[in-house]
């Protein structure tokens, strides 16, 4: 399983509902990594999309405790354990975890890989996702260049769950 996130320089992802940067160029790359794969999602994260609708060309999945709650093209799970079963369908490296902070916590555990985009820039924010440069278990093993859109500069960072510094 992998997650996929933007952080800014505090690891934080959001404020209220917000996402903190809208970077054209880091949306390009979670289309292209997610796209024909599973993504795994809060309830809430759902609700932030246009629509909101289901992200194309994937099979979307949506944690929420309310049993009642549906969309079009969305498969709801009441449970990690209900997720799980649900997961257990797919290849382990077709599903994406995309958000947000609730789900993040939850599932980080479970995977092996975390693409991070780095956004150089600290806005006022609630929601956050574990600082992997503080955890010894998680390694940094592809960084790009930096990139920049409208002044801001950013970079893609891909973690890996191990050693590889050997
Ligand atoms: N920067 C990024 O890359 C990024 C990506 C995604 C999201 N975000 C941001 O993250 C924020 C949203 O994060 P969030 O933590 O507030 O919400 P969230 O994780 O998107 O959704 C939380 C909801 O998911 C459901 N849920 C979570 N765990 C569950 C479980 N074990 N069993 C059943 N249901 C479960 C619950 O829904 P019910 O209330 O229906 O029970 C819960 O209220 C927003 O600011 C958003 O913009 C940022």
């Amino acid at each position: 399983m992998k997650a996929i996130v933007n952080v800014d320089s505090n690891w934080a992802i959001g404020n209220g509902d917000s996402l903190l940067n809208y970077i054209p160029a880091d949306m390009k790359f979670f289309r292209e990594k997610t796209t024909g794969n599973v993504v795994v999602m809060g309830r809430k994260t759902f609700l932030t999309f246009p629509g909101p609708k289901a992200l194309p060309n994937r099979v979307n999945i949506v944690v929420t405790s309310d049993r009642s709650w549906s969309a079009p093209d969305v498969i709801a799970c009441h449970s990690l354990d209900e997720l799980h079963e649900q997961l257990a369908r797919y290849d382990t490296n077709t599903v994406y975890v995309i958000g947000g902070s609730s789900v993040y916590e939850q599932l980080l555990p479970e995977c092996d890989t975390v693409y991070v985009t780095k956004v150089d820039s600290s806005k006022p924010a609630d929601k956050f996702f574990p600082d992997l440069d503080k955890k010894e278990e998680w390694s940094v093993v592809c960084e790009s260049e930096e990139n920049e859109h409208n002044g801001t500069k950013f970079r893609f960072v891909t973690y890996k769950k191990g050693d590889f510094n050997e």
